[in-house]
C-alpha cells in the first residue's frame, strides 16, 4: 500500500517551494523508505529551485543532505533493516559501470537510485533532487544511498555528512590530497567552504586562507581553522594579497567553493608553481572564463573539477561521523538554524543573505 508524505516542492523555476502532500510508491525490490529526522539545505538546492541549473526537471522535491531512520525496506534489502539510523548519498556506486570497473567508484556514472517513485496526489512523477529527496517527511532511496550511523549522534550534525560537509572535507582529502605543511586558499566560506578549511586542516595544512565578500562568514571561518582571512570586497587585488601572505609564492592548493568566473580565475592565479586549483562551485550553465592561457602553463599543476569530494560514501560517511564523535571535525556550528519544513523558503532567503552556513529542516 503506497504511503503518503509531505514535502517542499519546487514545482516553477524561481518561485517559492509549495508544500504537499505526496506519494511513496511501494519499495522495490533494493529501495528502502527512510523516515527523515533532519535535512540541511544546501546551496545546489536553492540553484534547482530558481532553474540555475536549468528547468528541465520540474516539479523537484528538494533536498539532498539528509539523516533519517529506515521504515521500511524491499524484499532483497540486505545493508540496513528497519529502525537503523542512516544518512543518505547522492552517489551511490553501481559496481558495474566503466568507472566502477576500473575501482574508480568514486566518479561512477551510474548511481543507485530507488525504483520506485515519488508523485503528488494527481499522479504526477517528482523529480527527487539528486536523486534522494530530503525536504519530506519521508523519502524512498536505494539501500546502497544509505550508510548507517551510530543513532545516539544527533541526526542534525549527521545529515550534512550527507553532502556539504563530505564535499569540502573530501576536496581537501581526495581532491587536491593537502599534504603536511601545505598552503590552502579557500574562496566562499559557506558550509562547503568552511568544510574544506576543515578538510585542509585535518591533513595537516599549516596556512589556511579563507576568503569571502562577508566579514562576518570570514569571523566564522577562523573558527573551523582558517589562519588568515581576505575580504575581497576590501583589498585591491585578492590575487597579489594572497602571495603577499605566503612569501610572495601563493598556495600549494586552491578551491573555489562560489561559482562564479571571478573566483575561479582568482583561484587559478593565486597559486605557487605546481599548485592545484579545485573547482567545487557549480555555475550552472553561461559563466566562461577568458584566461592567459600562458600564464596558465607557466604557473604549471592542475585545475580539477571536485564532484561530492571524491569521496566513496560508504568508506567515509563513517569516517567523518567518527571524527565528529572525537572532536576533530566540528559539525554543530555549521548548523546556522533548525527549522521547519514551512520554513524552506525563508532558509533560502536567509542563505541569499549570507546569514547562514546551513539552517537544517527538522522534523519530529
Ligand atoms: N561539487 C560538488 O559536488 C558540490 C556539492 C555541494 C555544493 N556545491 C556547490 O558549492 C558552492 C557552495 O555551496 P554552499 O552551500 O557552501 O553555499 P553558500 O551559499 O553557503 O556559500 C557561498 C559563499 O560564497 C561567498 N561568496 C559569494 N560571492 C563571493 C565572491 N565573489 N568572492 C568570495 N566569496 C563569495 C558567500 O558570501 C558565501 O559565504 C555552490 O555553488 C554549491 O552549488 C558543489
Ligand atoms: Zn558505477
Ligand atoms: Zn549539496
Amino acid at each position: 500500500m503506497s504511503r503518503t508524505a509531505r514535502g517542499a516542492i519546487a514545482r516553477v523555476p524561481g518561485e517559492p517551494v509549495v508544500f504537499e502532500d505526496f506519494t511513496l510508491d511501494d519499495p522495490g525490490e533494493n529501495d528502502v523508505v527512510v523516515k527523515i529526522l533532519a535535512s540541511g539545505v544546501c546551496h545546489t538546492d536553492l540553484g534547482l529551485k530558481t532553474g540555475t541549473y536549468g528547468t528541465d526537471g520540474f516539479p523537484f522535491l528538494l533536498g539532498h543532505e539528509g539523516a533519517g531512520v529506515v521504515e521500511e525496506v524491499g524484499s532483497r534489502v540486505t545493508r540496513v533493516a528497519v529502525g537503523d539510523h542512516v544518512m543518505l548519498n547522492w552517489r551511490a556506486p553501481c559496481g558495474e559501470c566503466r568507472f566502477c570497473v576500473k575501482g574508480k567508484h568514486n566518479v561512477c556514472a551510474n548511481s543507485h537510485n530507488a525504483e520506485g517513485k515519488m508523485r503528488d496526489m494527481d499522479g504526477g512523477q517528482l523529480n527527487a533532487a539528486l536523486g534522494i529527496g530530503t525536504f519530506c517527511s519521508h523519502t524512498l532511496v536505494h539501500e546502497v544511498q544509505c550508510v548507517k550511523y551510530d543513532p545516539s549522534l544527533p541526526a542534525e550534525p549527521m545529515s550534512l555528512i550527507g553532502c556539504g560537509v563530505m564535499t569540502g572535507v573530501g576536496a581537501a582529502l581526495y581532491s587536491a590530497e593537502v599534504q603536511t605543511g601545505d598552503s590552502v586558499a579557500v574562496f566562499g566560506c559557506g558550509g562547503v567552504g568552511d568544510s574544506v578549511i576543515q578538510g585542509a586542516k585535518i591533513a595537516g595544512a599549516t596556512t589556511i586562507i579563507a576568503v569571502d565578500i562577508d566579514n562576518k562568514k570570514l569571523e566564522w571561518a577562523k573558527d573551523f581553522g582558517a589562519t588568515h582571512t581576505v575580504n575581497s570586497n576590501e583589498v585591491d587585488d585578492v590575487v597579489a594579497e594572497i602571495k603577499r601572505l605566503t612569501d610572495g609564492h601563493g598556495v600549494n592548493h586552491s578551491f573555489e567553493a562560489v561559482g562564479i568566473a571571478e573566483t575561479l580565475e582568482q583561484a587559478l592565479f593565486c597559486r605557487d608553481l605546481a599548485g592545484n586549483c579545485v573547482l567545487i562551485g557549480v555555475p550552472g550553465p553561461g559563466p566562461r572564463l577568458d584566461i592567459d592561457i600562458q600564464q596558465f602553463f607557466d604557473l604549471g599543476g592542475s585545475l580539477t573539477v571536485s564532484w561530492y569530494g571524491n569521496c566513496i560514501p560508504a568508506r567515509d560517511f563513517p569516517t567523518l561521523a567518527a571524527w565528529y564523535k572525537q572532536g576533530t571535525l566540528d559539525l554543530d556550528r555549521i548548523v546556522s538554524r533548525k527549522i521547519s519544513l514551512e520554513e524552506t523558503n525563508d532558509a533560502f532567503d536567509a542563505m541569499k543573505r549570507g546569514e547562514t552556513l546551513r539552517s537544517v529542516i527538522v522534523f519530529d
